[in-house]
């Protein structure tokens, strides 16, 4: 059996990066904040950063900044010893005025939080660029396929000659493409599809960029099933579907069936690093 989300993939994103929702974030990162532990230690990021500084200061657009995952990671990591007394001035891009206020609230030196711009990348206007770095970590997966590539050299346009762009994104055999996939089949024929890796770079190259992947791979995993369940419904913007229930219908019950491991969940990540210089 199945029934219809309400709302596309895009606006249902948007409908849960909002303050009434915030407990489904917060159980959401109990497992997804691997994710960020992994892509900080997977890049010399101090380095990109100090490699585009210009006179002391560097410029990053964080694209789809979300809750501010990343730059929190890479402080706790360490970044204030390791980029010296360089200041990184970060501009705040997402579509969810309740994000950016969370990603705000979270940066510490040498973060440093510079302009805001409230809307969908796509829809960035064309006199906001110049920045000398810019990224977007486990962001573009609701911008809907057909539109990622207007995303995507929007993001690339706003660097300056010389400028460095990097995006984080699950590859089709990572665990949120498999299970978003599998939840659509079972419950939401209608849904639109995750972006995935591949059309990030596919798209990257359309816009003239020349971006190189390194692949990560990862397990999070959990034995308590509340909290498994308040990460799968988050995954897929809807929880309107107990645990119980995904494990016992259709394709998405396969799959998870596949993902238990002596009764604890263990979800299998492949998560591209992609990178791109643009030309000085
Ligand atoms: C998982 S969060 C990103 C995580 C974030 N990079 C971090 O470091 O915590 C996804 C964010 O993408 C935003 N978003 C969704 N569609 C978007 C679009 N088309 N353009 C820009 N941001 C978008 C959402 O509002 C949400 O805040």
């Amino acid at each position: 059996m199945t029934m219809s989300q309400q709302g596309t993939t895009e606006q249902r994103s948007l409908a849960h990066w909002a303050e009434p929702r915030r407990a489904g974030m917060e159980a959401f990162y109990a497992l997804a904040i691997e994710d960020y532990r992994e892509m900080v230690a997977a890049r010399e990021w101090a380095a990109d950063l100090r490699g585009h500084a210009d006179h002391g200061r560097v410029r990053v657009l964080d694209v789809a900044c979300g809750s501010g995952k990343f730059p929190a990671e890479l402080v706790r990591q360490g970044l204030a010893g390791a980029v010296g007394d360089l200041r990184v001035e970060l501009d705040l891009l997402d579509p969810s005025p309740f994000s950016i206020r969370e990603a705000r609230s979270v940066l510490r030196p040498p973060l440093v939080a510079a302009a805001e711009h409230e809307v969908r990348l796509q829809d960035l206007p064309a006199a906001v660029g110049g920045f000398d770095a810019a990224w977007a970590t486990h962001a573009l997966y609701a911008a809907p396929p057909d539109q990622i590539g207007a995303g995507v050299a929007r993001m690339h346009a706003a660097l300056r000659p010389g400028g460095f762009g990097a995006i984080v994104h699950a590859t089709t055999a990572s665990h949120y493409l498999r299970f978003a996939e599998a939840f659509a089949a079972t419950f939401a024929p209608d849904a639109v599809p995750f972006t995935s890796a591949d059309q990030v770079t596919d798209a990257l190259t359309a816009a003239g960029a020349a971006p190189r992947a390194t692949t990560i791979r990862y397990q999070v995993g959990n034995g308590e099933r509340a909290v498994v369940e308040g990460f799968l419904q988050r995954c897929v913007f809807d929880d309107s579907v107990s645990l119980d229930r995904m494990e016992t219908v259709g394709p998405v019950g396969d799959y998870l069936a596949e993902c238990r491991v002596s009764g604890d969940y263990r979800f299998d990540q492949e998560v591209d690093v992609i990178t791109w210089e643009v030309p000085a």
